[in-house]
Formats: C-alpha cells, structure tokens, sequence
C-alpha cells in the first residue's frame, strides 16, 4: 500500500484506526463510568482527530493549540483534559471560556494561577490533581515520568494539604486524580503497581473523609515496534483487564484514561526514497529523503522502527545485505537504525518505517529549512 507522491511521507491507514477504536470501545462497552480521551500529542493531523472524535472518545491535551485542535476537529469540549506542568495564563483563560472538562493540576503555583483567572472570568475551574506517584517503569529513560525525581506532578505527601488548599478556593472544584507513570510500556506489573499506590492513596482519602470524583490513570501502554503485522492492534485487554482487576473504584467514581501511542502508531508509516547506497570502506549506507526532521524517535531515544524494502519486495529480489540507514540531515545522530538487514537495495527504492504512527509527524521539525512531511490516508481491510 504506496502511493505515487513525491517523497517523503507519511502513509495512514485509516482501516487500521478503525479496526484499533473497536478494540478499545469492545473493553469499555460495559463500563459507562470508563472515559478514554485520546492524548492529541501523539498525532495532531485534523483527518485523524475528526476519526477518533467521531469515535466518540474524549481528548487529553497539553497546550491551548491542541485544545484548538481538539475543538475544530469535533472533541466535546467537556470530554477535554488539559494537562502540562507549565501552562501560560492565555491558555488557562482559553481552557475556561471553551468550558473543558477538567484542568489536571501540576503544582500549587498553577492552582493559584487558575483560581485567578476563573475568578477574574467568574467561572468555576474542574481542576484535578496529577500526583507523582513514585512508581518506576520499564521504559526509556526520557519517557519515565512517574518518578520522584521527574518534574512531573504534585508529591504524595502533600497530596491532601494541597486538596485542603483546593477547598478553600471560591474559584476552583475539586475533581480528582490524575496519573501518569510513562510511556511505551508492555509490563503490566508497571500498570499494576500504579494500581497499588491509587489503592492507598485512596484509602488515605476515605480517611481524611475526601471524595475524589475521578480517577484518571494517565496513558501509556506500549506497542509491538519489532513485529508491527504481528499485532497491528495492541492488547487493549491486557491492559483494561489491570485497571478492572488492580483499581478498587469507590462507588460513584469514573475513570479516566489518556491513551495516545496505542491508539495512532502502527496506522502509520513513513515512506521514504534511497537517494543513495554508499558503499564505505567499513559499511554500507542507505541515503534516504526523509530524516530526523520527519521522525525523530531513532535519534532522540534510540527507538527502533522495523524497516522495509518494498520496491525490492515488490521486485522479489532475494539477496539481503546489511546497511545502515541513515537521512540527510548534517548531524551524525541521523540515524534511522544500524546494521539493518535488507533486501539488496537500489538508488530510488521506496522505503517503509514502521509504527510512526504516533510521535512522528507530531515531532517533525523543519530544520534545515526542510518542508514538513506530507501525509495521505488510505484503507486495509484488515
Ligand atoms: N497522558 C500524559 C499526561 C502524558 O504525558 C502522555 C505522554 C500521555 C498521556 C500519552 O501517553 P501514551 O499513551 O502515548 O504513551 N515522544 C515520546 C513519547 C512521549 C510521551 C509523553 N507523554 C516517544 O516518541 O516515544
């Protein structure tokens, strides 16, 4: 599945999506108090957002841009979380006049900042509160962000004086707490012990005689970058089924999830052209078109995307050797994978990266004063 449009870009299979938002509406049919919001950060393109809206999930954003997005793409504007540990005054005034669902609150400092400004507006703010649940994750140092030492939410400890704080502002609504330990994670256990920690946390609540409306376990489940065919969808069960089984819910209560890599990833692709093999004296290189500017997860976590030769599969050409494929971009980081086995590759074959669906063309830079990457949709059937 390839198109004739000049290179490089990135390639949607919309069937996919699809096929991905029935397996996660499948899991939570049967719990009207479930509320999925996709987190827009992973893939912002407007076709994309219009299909999960109308899918009828929520959105987690993290900017008054992706709120904009959210609501020109068909999001309720209830359905909307706004996240971020820096949120400017414009952005918090924005959330308000559109009326979003909740606020999820990083610090002290942004609480006052937005009990300010929805006084100042005379409205309400729903605000609730991210704490850092100091839970590890199996996941790549940059996208661990539960840690005690992360920048990422409010401390346990000062979790019910901060709530105390709440109440005694005319301008803000206490709504509950939100979560978020890391991304691109296939453990469960790591869902599991933040299941845990809640479980306490809540029971310190119920002491304090504090009701916490919602339950929001942040995002993060991971997918399969080595075998994408082999599951093209993520196992949405496995991960509901740690929530079902690990939460203790008190009656009343809703929960929320902010899922966003699972949801978009391996419905993308990013189709590039060989503009060169170079045979080094130590290695071979496969030059392509596209580079860290259009994705930019190799170079920034070391990711791994599975690579293909489709012209050559196209051509059944049955030699493999080994390159590094590399962009074009002048830095030595721009790297799309080394020593990668391939099929014989020529000048001008089609390559395809795999997975780059989520936190690809959302990252991608002009640098070099290069052009943004293109993107096109089309649909498999399963
Ligand atoms: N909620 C919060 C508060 C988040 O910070 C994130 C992601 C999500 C939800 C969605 O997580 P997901 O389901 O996509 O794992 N650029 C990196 C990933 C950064 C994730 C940042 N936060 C990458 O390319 O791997």
């Amino acid at each position: 599945m390839t198109l004739d449009h000049p290179t490089p870009y990135y390639l949607y299979d919309t069937g996919l999506l699809q096929r991905t938002l029935a397996a996660i509406r499948a899991e939570v049919a049967d719990h009207d108090n479930y509320h999925v919001h996709y987190a827009i950060k992973a893939n912002a393109n407007p076709r994309i957002l219009r299909e999960i809206a109308a899918a009828g999930l929520g959105a987690d954003c993290v900017s008054g841009g992706e709120i904009e997005a959210a609501l020109n793409s068909g999001f309720a504007a209830a359905t909307i979380a706004f996240a971020g540990v820096g949120k400017a005054d414009w952005e918090i005034r924005r959330a308000l006049e559109a009326g979003i669902g909740m606020f999820n609150v990083e610090s002290i400092e942004e609480l006052e900042a937005i009990n300010d400004c929805a006084t100042s507006l005379k409205l309400r703010a729903r605000v609730s509160l991210r704490i850092n649940p100091n839970v590890g994750a199996h996941t790549h140092d940059h996208i661990a962000t539960g840690r005690a030492e992360d920048k990422f939410g409010i401390d346990m400890e000062d979790m019910v004086p901060v709530i105390r704080s709440i109440q005694a502002m005319p301008a803000v609504e206490f709504t509950g707490l939100h979560f978020h330990i890391g991304s691109q994670l296939l453990v469960m256990d790591d869902f599991a012990a933040l299941c845990r920690r809640i479980n306490e946390l809540q029971e310190q609540l119920d002491r304090e005689g504090i009701f916490a409306p919602n339950i929001n376990v942040g995002g993060g489940l991971g997918i399969d970058y080595d075998t994408p065919d082999a599951h093209p969808v993520p196992n949405f069960a496995a991960y509901f089924s740690t929530f079902k089984q690990g939460l203790r819910l008190r009656p009343g209560q809703h929960l929320h999830f902010e899922l966003g890599r699972s949801v978009v990833a391996q419905m993308g692709t990013l189709v590039a052209r060989v503009l060169y093999v170079k045979h080094g004296k130590q290695k071979q290189f496969v030059i392509l078109d596209a580079g860290f500017t259009d994705l930019i997860r190799p170079a920034f976590y070391g990711a791994h995307h599975a690579i293909e030769n489709l012209t050559a599969a196209e051509e059944q050409r049955t030699q493999t050797e080994t390159y590094d494929v590399v962009g074009p971009i002048c830095e030595s980081s721009d790297v799309f994978q080394k020593d990668v086995l391939l099929r014989e590759t020529r000048r001008g074959d089609l390559i395809a990266i795999r997975s780059a669906g989520a936190y690809g063309e959302a990252m991608a830079s002009t640098y070099n004063c290069r052009p943004l990457p293109a993107a096109y949709f089309a649909s498999s059937s399963c």
